[in-house]
């Protein structure tokens, strides 16, 4: 499959190659989509100032997070990816392992934990608040069991996102009467029936992650039932895992406070699940600079949502963020061609943060300040 030189190439190709529906879950957004659109927004009302001559020859941007060497300042995030492609998250293990970095794995991921951590060390376990105590303290430790270098517990899914364009329907398993109802969307997508049809099984809803649960639905309505987390509910999770510890979600300054000092968790992430959760929720990246002022000295602060070059990742890095995480793009890549697919989102994100590295003059990731973005009065948000 030939190279691609974007994100937005990886995503017409992911549209050519998935099933309408598949497409459609993937792409997600909430309600009437505004968070999901500001995420994109945001980043293109940033600008540059470049230099012209004084750069350096060579640039770096290896980093760490959560105690973790990075070759470059991307993660990918925790996300489900039944049915884009065969290989799922073994292909994205390859990749981030090829690349030099590390993904979540998501609860209801769809391959176990126990088969990915080989594949990829730098594999975060991603636990949502979901059953009873006991249950939760087995997911962790299964995730340690396993080897996870890290949690990550996400925390800011709302259950809801009555989208205006209307969502596609999810089957919960797949019989023959299933079978008969995705036919024709299924037959304009040939190469994704061929791929399928090559691995001798069917897109599969299993989350093997939870213990217990027949499939996603089972598994989401345990979630679903369950009463959301309290703040001790939180200190007593984190007292569970003496590693690394995300909480992802966050977008307001007082929580991001009791984050750090009543959770203690190492890293935080700016985010609002891409825009599929509470919609009118302002972009990421706005609500940043006031998230890294008040907690960035005691805990690692990424950005998480809107991110489609390497640009977008030097903006985010700029006005403090350690690094970025990514969902969609790197779901398009799978989509358009497996673990290579993969790779080709970040070889495109390396290239894009290199260039912009050399247009400002920064021989590294760690030299990019405030002075090298331009930011347009009323960007920021401070929430909370
Ligand atoms: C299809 C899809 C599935 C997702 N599943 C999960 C999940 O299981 N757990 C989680 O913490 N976040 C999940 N997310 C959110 C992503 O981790 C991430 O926050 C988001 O995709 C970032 O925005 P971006 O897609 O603009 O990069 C999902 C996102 C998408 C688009």
């Amino acid at each position: 499959m030939a190279w691609f030189e974007s994100v937005a190439q990886a995503q017409r190709r992911a549209r050519r190659t998935l099933p309408r529906s598949v497409y459609r879950a993937i792409l997600a957004g909430a309600e009437r989509g505004q968070t999901y659109r500001d995420n994109l927004a945001a980043f293109a009302e940033l600008g540059f100032a470049p230099h012209v001559a004084g750069a350096p020859a060579t640039r770096s941007q290896a980093t760490s997070v959560m105690g973790v060497e990075l070759e470059l300042p991307v993660l990918l995030s925790p996300t489900g990816v039944q049915a884009v492609h065969p290989e799922a998250e073994r292909a994205v293990a390859r990749a981030a392992s090829a690349r030099g970095t590390g993904m979540g794995l998501s609860a209801m991921a769809s391959v176990a934990i126990e088969e990915i951590v080989p594949l990829c060390a730098k594999t975060f376990a991603q636990l949502y608040w979901a059953g009873s105590r006991e249950a939760i303290a087995a997911r962790v430790e299964r995730a340690r069991a396993a080897g996870a270098a890290g949690l990550i517990v996400t925390l800011d899914w709302t259950f809801s996102h009555a989208r205006d364009w209307g969502s596609p329907t999810i089957p919960s398993q797949l019989d023959l009467r299933t079978l008969a109802r995705f036919a024709p969307e299924v037959a304009l997508r040939p190469v994704w029936l061929a791929r399928w049809m090559r691995s001798g099984a069917l897109p599969a809803l299993t989350v093997p992650n939870v213990e217990g649960a027949p499939g996603f639905f089972a598994a989401y309505g345990e979630w679903m039932g369950t009463p959301p987390p309290s703040w001790e509910d939180l200190a007593w999770l984190r007292s569970l895992w003496d590693g690394p510890f995300m909480v992802k979600g966050v977008m307001r300054v007082d929580d991001a406070r009791r984050v750090a000092d009543d959770v203690g968790a190492t890293a935080l992430s700016v985010s609002n699940h891409g825009g599929n959760n509470l919609d009118g929720t302002p972009a990421s990246i706005r609500a940043l600079p006031a998230v890294v002022e008040a907690v960035g000295d005691r805990v690692e602060v990424l950005l998480d949502g809107g991110v489609r070059r390497g640009s977008d990742v030097v903006k985010a890095l700029a006005l403090g963020a350690r690094a970025v995480m990514i969902g969609r793009p790197y779901l398009w890549g799978l989509a358009a061609d497996g673990q290579a697919g993969v790779e080709n989102v970040l070889d495109v994100l390396r290239t894009g943060i290199d260039s912009a590295l050399l247009g400002l003059g920064r021989a590294s990731i760690d030299e990019l300040d405030g002075s090298d973005v331009l930011v347009p009065d009323g960007f920021h948000r401070r929430l909370g």
